[in-house]
């Protein structure tokens, strides 16, 4: 599978050349400012430095680099299945931000990184590439690396969207996902431990009219958004 995704690495721009996607968004880093900015909102320690955050399934690093550019100051780190996305990482971030985050390459669902290592974790457009016989495993392991006390969010495609499915069918890197819902996502976490959970939903707007914002927040309760976003505290 890793191979699957090494080919993309190099060109790997969040699925913008789909002409409804680029219609939506302009380009692909205001797709992942929206999840940026939610993040920053829910996470406003992100900002003032002091919290590890583990990107799992990093790939090319965008979601750790959009959020620098927005101010985060996270001792990031990324892993990922793909070397070749991997690559990317340190190639993509900006110098300005200082050293580019750690990244470390996954044995299947499992990471190199100590029990309890992170104080948050993301894994955002991961989990609809991973087979449903696997995900119980990367739930265990986000739940191992985070602290007590711990927060993880879930960033996903949501397949009620009718637009989502329409762009997810018709992008090359999603020629095998497997789209899933918020309350598959809220069921596996809680298989693997007693978080207490919460879910939004996000981009109503096109995420280029940055001016409509407040409208996709307002409408957070309404699960027809193009994303949505679980969030998941582990138990102290
Ligand atoms: C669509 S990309 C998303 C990359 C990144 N999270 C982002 O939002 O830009 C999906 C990524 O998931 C990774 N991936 C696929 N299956 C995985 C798995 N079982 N565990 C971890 N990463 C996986 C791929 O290598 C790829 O980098």
């Amino acid at each position: 599978m890793s191979a699957e995704f090494d080919k993309h690495a190099s060109s790997y721009d969040g699925g913008i050349d789909n002409p409804v996607k680029r219609m939506m968004g302009g380009d692909a880093d205001q797709f992942i400012a929206v999840k940026a900015r939610w993040l920053l909102r829910r996470e406003p320690g992100l900002r003032t430095g002091g919290l590890s955050m583990l990107d799992y399934g990093c790939g090319a690093g965008d979601l750790m680099r959009v959020l620098a550019d927005r101010g985060a100051r996270a001792d990031f780190t990324g892993c990922d299945i793909s070397t070749g996305m991997l690559s990317e990482v340190g190639k993509r971030w900006p110098q300005v931000h200082g050293a580019a985050p750690a990244t470390a390459v996954q044995d299947g669902a499992l990471t190199p990184f100590a029990a309890g290592q992170f104080d948050v974790a993301t894994i955002s457009a991961v989990l609809h590439h991973v087979p449903v016989a696997e995900r119980a495993a990367v739930y265990a392991e986000l739940g191992r690396v985070l602290k007590p006390g711990g927060r993880l969010y879930v960033f996903e495609h949501n397949p009620r969207n009718p637009l989502v499915r329409y762009v997810i069918a018709r992008t090359p890197i999603d020629e095998n996902a497997i789209l899933l819902d918020a309350r598959e996502v809220q069921d596996g976490l809680l298989g693997a431990a007693r978080y207490e959970i919460e879910t939004d939903y996000l981009m109503f707007m096109p995420p280029g009219l940055a001016f409509l914002a407040p409208i996709d927040r307002a409408l957070a309760w309404l699960p027809l958004g193009a994303q949505y976003a679980v969030s998941a505290r582990k138990p102290v």
